[in-house]
């Protein structure tokens, strides 16, 4: 068996994946069409050749931009049913994806509109390719905490189909210390809770999201590394690490690939993952990722295996379930 059908056959979870970011060039123009709104580009290759970024904040002003043609359930449905499509094509068998619902509810769109089309791809996929999901809610950290907690009393009526909260968007000049109050609120609510950290911003984010937020997952964490003492807290309470490597390339997160930190983390006992962040906008899905880094790292099939084992470890699975799946 080649080195690409083991990656794509090695059944995962997909841990960090926002569906916003799997909006592909293609699906913006349709959408855009049926929505009768323009964008600003002339071809899917010009949107294309416009991903070229320098930092988190380069794509994130084109990533809200990108969001605009999503308006309908339906085609917030569409959006996921063709993540789920692609997901199921790399392996993928369980899912907990990201949703940015103030990206939406800013701009006019219902909470409900939003939800309901994702909840409706989402079955789609159980249907489909028995392919199991959650949803995750994440709260914008540019915006304020007054905001964030609107979103939770927003989401009050689908408490019961969303899994956890999340903290995206500009990390610098953003940390978690902002969001203490309502992550508490959020975990008073029964909810599960994770926020990216370490991944512009430096270990201390990182300290933050555990002792203020008390956050079960790490989205990103790669600059932990930079606080040994940090590092061996992290393998100790075996907190799950999200890594998207195609992100942090394209990101500048790393220079180069081959500078990437993925089997440090694995030496250094922290239980990484990986995963693909913005698909649509980093050039690649779940597999494409295991791939980059393996051929980039010399990864051997026991590291792959171990991070894929590491996905079902680090889901919201029930033990039960995630028992069968390693
Ligand atoms: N929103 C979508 N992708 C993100 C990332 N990699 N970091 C922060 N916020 C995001
Ligand atoms: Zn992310």
């Amino acid at each position: 068996m080649t080195d690409h059908d083991f990656i794509t056959g090695l059944p995962k979870a997909e841990l960090h994946l926002h569906i916003e970011g799997s909006l592909e060039p293609e699906l913006m123009f349709a959408l855009a069409e049926r929505n009768r709104i323009t964008i600003p580009f002339a071809t899917v290759e010009a949107v294309r050749a416009a991903y070229d970024f320098s930092n988190l904040q380069d794509f994130l002003d084109i990533y809200y931009a990108g969001a605009n043609v999503l308006q309908t359930e339906q085609d917030f449905r569409d959006l996921a049913v063709a993540y789920f499509d692609r997901a199921a094509a790399d392996g993928v068998v369980h899912a907990e994806i990201m949703f940015d619902p103030q990206t939406h509810t800013d701009r006019g769109i219902a909470f409900g509109t939003v939800i309901a089309g994702l909840l409706a791809g989402m079955a789609d996929a159980e249907t489909r390719h028995s392919m199991t999901s959650k949803l995750i809610m994440s709260f914008l950290r540019h915006l304020d905490e007054e905001a964030a907690f609107a979103t939770l009393a927003a989401a009050e009526p689908w408490l019961d189909r969303i899994d956890a909260v999340g903290l995206d968007s500009s990390e610098l000049g953003h940390p978690p210390e902002k969001f203490a109050r309502v992550f508490a609120a959020a975990r008073g609510k029964g909810l599960r809770l994770v926020a990216h950290a370490g991944e512009e911003g430096p270990p201390d984010y990182v300290r933050q999201a555990l002792d203020l937020l008390d956050i079960d997952r790490l989205d990103h964490g790669n600059r932990s590394l930079e606080d040994p003492v940090l590092t061996a807290r992290l393998a100790r309470i075996g907190m799950t690490l999200t890594v998207c490597p195609l992100s942090n390339l394209k990101l500048c997160v790393v220079r180069d690939m081959a500078e990437h930190p993925i089997d440090r983390m694995l030496k250094a006992g922290l239980r990484a993952t990986i995963n693909s962040d913005d698909p649509a906008y980093f050039g690649g899905y779940i597999a494409d990722n295991y791939r980059a880094v393996a051929m980039a790292r010399g990864l051997d099939r026991n590291d792959l295996a171990l991070l894929a084992r590491n996905s079902f470890l680090g889901s919201f699975l029930p033990d039960d379930v995630v028992a069968k799946h390693l």
